[in-house]
């Protein structure tokens, strides 16, 4: 596949097309090929020059690539005619996001969150075919023709997929809140890790938890949130960590608002452990990508450490001198460390400020069952489901 990156002049273009190639790859697809280019503007009809597009064809061909992949989103109507122009099946970034999260979602409520972001992706793309088939068939008040039938037909299946797949949602939606519920009561400490999409997160939660959480290079690894238990010495307690999604530019609007209640881990923590890829030289837009999804979710006022992770990766030369420091985000103080989750160091001074801020949560609110040393692993909610 030939992968394609248009250059509009945001901060965030990736020339190299890294993230996308990391995507397709996640997705089961090799890359061979990649094209970039700039523009002012999107081209109505072709979303790229057809110069360019026949640039597109002829590298494609050169390369042997039966698809052709899109770094931003296209119209519906762009993808046709590119389609037709390429004589190939194109795609953009959306559906790659949605397939990559269909192939990954494990837990139950997972996959009906994905299947829903899907179907209503797909709705919206019926509609829009539709009434551009409507302005084909001729004026006001002229109907039918077999297309739009057939689409009539396509949209009300979606239609009833849509609704039995809510109706679906709602069921297992009100399990897991009786599941929070009964956590609420226990009092626990909740810490939540979330970060851009091959952060370390997982590997962070391992390190921190001894569990075996799937970690590996590959976007969205984790789907599902999984909670443990983190025994937390300095404080004589545990609190509760909670490993999420990662998150990503441009995430497709469904899928924010379909991972909304597996996010509630993270609308729900006392803290946020947010972890970045200090070796990646895109961090600081990685950042700002967080906390724009935090603020979708409802989740920006929640106090957060930052995490500068794979500190083992960063060149030496530009290693801090101190694993501690504090870190304007967006206008706010807040705490900063530096660690690396794959050989453990700075893992302590981590735990040792989670301990101060277990602590300081006591003496804030007072909790009498804060107060009490807390059980090990109450059964009832070690995990979410679908998590061995
Ligand atoms: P998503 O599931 O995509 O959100 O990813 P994640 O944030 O959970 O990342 P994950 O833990 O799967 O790690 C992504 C990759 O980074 C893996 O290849 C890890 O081995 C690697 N990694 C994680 N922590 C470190 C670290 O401290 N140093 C180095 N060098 N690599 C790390």
């Amino acid at each position: 596949m030939l992968l394609v990156g248009v250059d509009f002049g945001f901060p965030h273009f990736d020339g190299e097309l890294e993230e996308l190639a990391l995507l397709a790859k996640t997705a089961g697809m090799e890359p061979v090929a990649h094209l970039t280019c700039k523009r002012k503007a999107p081209d109505a009809a072709l979303f790229v020059g057809s110069g360019k597009a026949d640039e597109i064809r002829m590298l494609a061909q050169m390369h042997g690539a039966k698809e052709v992949l899109f770094d931003q989103s296209l119209s519906p109507a762009q993808q046709r005619n590119l389609e037709r122009h390429l004589e190939m099946p194109v795609n953009d970034r959306t559906l790659l996001i949605l397939e990559i999260f269909a192939q990954r979602a494990r837990s139950h409520e997972g996959k009906l969150q994905v299947e829903l972001a899907r179907l209503q992706y797909l709705s919206t793309r019926l509609v829009r075919r539709w009434s551009h088939l409507e302005r084909q068939t001729g004026g006001a008040g002229v109907r039918g023709g077999p297309g739009e039938k057939q689409i009539e037909l396509d949209r009300r299946m979606i239609d009833d997929a849509i609704k039995r797949t809510k109706e679906r949602l709602v069921k297992v939606k009100r399990q897991r809140s009786t599941q929070r519920r009964q956590r609420e009561r226990t009092a626990v400490f909740n810490v939540s890790l979330v970060g851009y999409t091959n952060a370390g997160k997982s590997t962070l939660f391992n390190a921190l938890v001894k569990a075996r959480a799937y970690a590996a290079d590959q976007l969205f690894a984790t789907l599902d949130t999984t909670t443990r238990q983190m025994y937390l010495e300095a404080a004589g307690c545990s609190v509760s960590l909670s490993d999420t999604v990662g998150f990503i530019r441009d995430l497709p609007h469904g899928l924010v608002a379909a991972f909304q209640a597996t996010l509630q881990e993270a609308v729900d923590a006392d803290l946020l452990l947010h972890v970045v890829d200090a070796a990646n030289p895109h961090y600081p837009e990685q950042i700002q990508q967080v906390q724009k999804v935090l603020r979708e979710i409802g989740a920006d006022e929640i106090p957060q450490i930052l995490v500068f992770n794979k500190l083992d990766a960063v060149d030496p030369e530009a290693r801090p001198g101190v694993l501690k420091d504090s870190y304007d985000l967006e206008g706010r103080q807040v705490v900063r460390l530096f660690l690396s989750a794959r050989n453990a160091q700075g893992l302590e001074v981590l735990r040792t400020e989670l301990a101060e801020r277990v602590l300081e949560a006591r003496l804030t609110t007072m909790s009498p069952e804060l107060d009490a040393p807390l059980q090990d692993t109450p059964d009832d909610w070690a995990q979410s489901p679908g998590q061995p």
